[in-house]
C-alpha cells in the first residue's frame, strides 16, 4: 500500500499505476502521474536502477539513484564523479576553437559561453562567485523590492474579477501568476522591458524543449526536434546583441549593464558579447519554468491541505519552512543526467563500473524514508528542512536557488496578505507535463477574498 497521498488526476494518466519494478517506467507517456508511486517501488526494490546500455558511450549503463545519501555524495565529489558538461567543455577547449567558432559548431551560446570562460571545475566557481552570484546568488537579496511589486501587480490584475461573484471566483493560476511573475522577475534582472516577455518567453520555451520533449533519461532530441528547437530561438541572440550594444553605451542597474563592465578577474579580462549571452540563455533557461513550477505545485499542496493556508496566514515564520517543504515533496526538477563515475563506485550494495552514467532523481531522494520522516507529510515544523536536494547540493548546487526561494517566499506573502483562501476551482483535468520537470501548464483557482465567507473544499471543485 502507498503511503504517498494519490494525486487528484493520477487516473487521468494513460500509464497504469506501477505495483512493480517491472511496471516502473520513468520515462513513458503520463508517467509523471506516477513518479512518486514508483519511488517508493524503486526505493524498496532497486534504489539504484540499472539502465542497461543508457551510458553516454557504447557499452555503458546508466544507473538512476534515487537514495538521498548517494545523490549527495555524488553532487558533492565533483572529482570522483565529474559533470557530463565540464567533461564536454573540457574536450572542446582542447579542440582549441573559439567561443564563435563553438557556437557556429554546436549551435549553443550557452555551450560557447561556458566552454570559455569555465571549462574547468575551478573556473565554475570563479564564474559563478564573479558574474552571477551578484544577482541571482545571495546577490539576489536586493531584488526584494522589485519582486514585491511584481508579485502585487500581478494580483492587482485579477483581484477584482470576482465581479459580484458570491464566493470568490476562479483564476487560472499559472497563465496569470505563476508564469509570468519570474519572467518578469528576469526581465528586470536582466535588464529587458516588461513588454518584451511574450518574446523572451517563446525563447525560453524554446531552450528547455530537451527537459520537456526530449526522451528517456538522457533527455535526447530527435534530429527534428533540434532543428525546430534552433529555429524557435532565431533572433535570440541578435535581441541580446541590441542590448547589449545598447547597454554598454549607456549602463543602466541591471544584469547584463553588470556583464558589460565587470573585469572577470579569473581570466584578467572584460566578457564578449557571445559570453554575455550565454549567460543570458543560461538565467532564461533555469529562471523561468522552475519557480513556476514550484509556485503551481505549493497551490496544488495547499488546495490537498485545507486549512494551512489560513494557518500560514496566521503565523508568517512558518512561510519559509512552507517553502522548502513544497519544493521537497514536488521537487520542479526530477531528475537529472549530469554526472559519471570517474572510478568503480558501489552504490547500496550496487557495482556501477568507471564511465558510468549517474541519473540523479532528486525527486526520489526528497520523498527517501531513510533521510525524511513520514517523507510524504507536509510538515511545517520539520527539523532540517532544507535538506531536500531540489536544488541539488555542493558546489555546482542551483546558482539560482537562493533567487528562487526569494521568489516564491515573496509570492506566497503577498498571496496571504490579499487573499483568504484558496481550493481547487472548476475544470482542472490536466496531466504535468511531459519531460523531466514536474509541473502542470494549467490550474484553475478558486480564489476567496478576506470579505468572502471561508469554505474550503478538499479536493477538485467539480465543474458545473
Ligand atoms: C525552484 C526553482 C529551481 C530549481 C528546482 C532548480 C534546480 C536546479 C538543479 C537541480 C540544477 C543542477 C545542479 C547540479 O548539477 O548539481 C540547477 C542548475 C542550474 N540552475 Fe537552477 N533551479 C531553479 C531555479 C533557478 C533559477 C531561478 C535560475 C536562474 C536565475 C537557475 C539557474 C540555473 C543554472 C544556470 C544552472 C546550471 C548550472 C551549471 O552550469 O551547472 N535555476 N538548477
Amino acid at each position: 500500500m502507498t503511503s504517498y497521498a494519490k494525486h487528484v488526476n493520477h487516473d487521468v494518466s494513460p500509464m497504469a499505476c506501477p505495483v512493480h519494478l517491472d511496471d516502473v517506467d520513468l520515462f513513458g507517456d503520463g508517467a509523471q502521474e506516477h513518479w512518486y508511486e514508483a519511488y517508493e517501488i524503486l526505493h524498496r526494490d532497486s534504489p539504484v536502477h540499472r539502465i542497461d546500455g543508457g551510458g553516454l558511450t557504447p557499452g555503458t549503463d546508466a544507473f538512476v539513484l534515487t537514495k538521498h545519501a548517494d545523490i549527495t555524495q555524488v553532487v558533492k565529489d565533483p572529482v570522483r564523479f565529474p559533470s557530463v558538461t565540464t567533461m564536454r567543455l573540457g574536450k572542446l577547449v582542447d579542440q582549441g576553437l573559439s567561443g564563435e567558432e563553438i557556437y557556429a559548431a554546436h549551435n549553443s551560446l550557452m555551450t560557447a559561453s561556458m566552454a570559455t570562460l569555465r571549462p574547468t571545475q575551478e573556473l565554475y566557481f570563479r564564474h559563478r562567485k564573479e558574474l552571477t552570484d551578484p544577482w541571482v546568488g545571495p546577490g539576489a537579496l536586493r531584488h526584494r523590492e522589485m519582486i514585491t511589486q511584481h508579485a502585487h501587480s500581478l494580483i492587482d490584475e485579477w483581484i477584482d474579477d470576482r465581479s459580484g461573484a458570491a464566493r470568490g471566483f476562479d483564476v487560472e493560476f499559472i497563465s496569470r501568476f505563476a508564469r509570468p511573475l519570474p519572467q518578469r522577475v528576469m526581465a528586470s534582472i536582466l535588464g529587458f522591458p516588461i513588454e518584451d516577455i511574450p518574446r523572451l518567453a517563446a525563447w525560453g520555451d524554446a531552450a528547455v524543449t530537451p527537459f520537456v520533449h526530449g526522451s528517456g533519461h538522457r533527455h535526447e532530441m530527435t534530429p527534428e526536434q533540434t532543428e525546430d528547437m534552433v529555429a524557435r530561438l532565431d533572433g535570440f541572440q541578435e535581441y541580446i546583441y541590441e542590448h547589449v550594444t545598447a547597454k554598454r553605451d549607456d549602463p543602466q542597474d541591471d544584469m547584463i549593464s553588470f556583464l558589460c563592465d565587470v573585469h572577470y578577474e579569473a581570466l584578467d579580462r572584460q566578457l564578449t558579447d557571445i559570453e554575455i549571452a550565454g549567460i543570458v540563455h543560461a538565467m532564461i533557461l533555469g529562471g523561468l519554468e522552475t519557480t513556476q513550477y514550484a509556485l503551481e505545485e505549493q497551490a496544488q499542496l495547499l488546495c490537498e491541505h485545507p486549512g494551512t493556508f489560513e494557518q500560514l496566514r496566521g503565523d508568517r515564520s512558518k512561510l519559509r519552512n512552507f517553502v522548502e517543504e513544497a519544493m521537497r515533496m514536488r521537487s520542479p526538477t526530477h531528475g537529472l543526467s549530469t554526472r559519471v563515475t570517474a572510478h568503480d563506485e558501489v552504490f547500496q550494495g550496487v557495482d556501477v563500473p568507471a564511465g558510468s552514467l549517474l541519473h540523479m532523481r532528486f525527486g526520489a531522494a526528497n520523498v527517501d524514508d531513510a533521510e525524511f520522516d513520514c517523507p510524504y507529510d507536509l510538515d511545517l515544523d520539520r527539523a532540517g528542512v532544507t535538506r531536500h536536494v531540489t536544488f541539488s547540493t555542493g558546489p555546482r548546487v542551483c546558482p539560482g536557488a537562493t533567487l528562487s526561494r526569494l521568489e516564491q517566499q515573496i509570492a506566497w506573502g503577498a498571496l496571504l496578505d490579499r487573499v483568504e483562501a484558496i481550493e481547487y476551482g472548476a475544470d482542472n483535468d490536466w496531466l504535468h507535463q511531459p519531460g523531466i520537470m514536474f509541473g502542470t501548464l494549467k490550474l484553475n483557482l478558486r480564489v476567496l477574498l478576506a470579505d468572502t465567507p471561508l469554505s474550503l473544499g478538499t479536493g477538485r471543485v467539480a465543474s458545473s
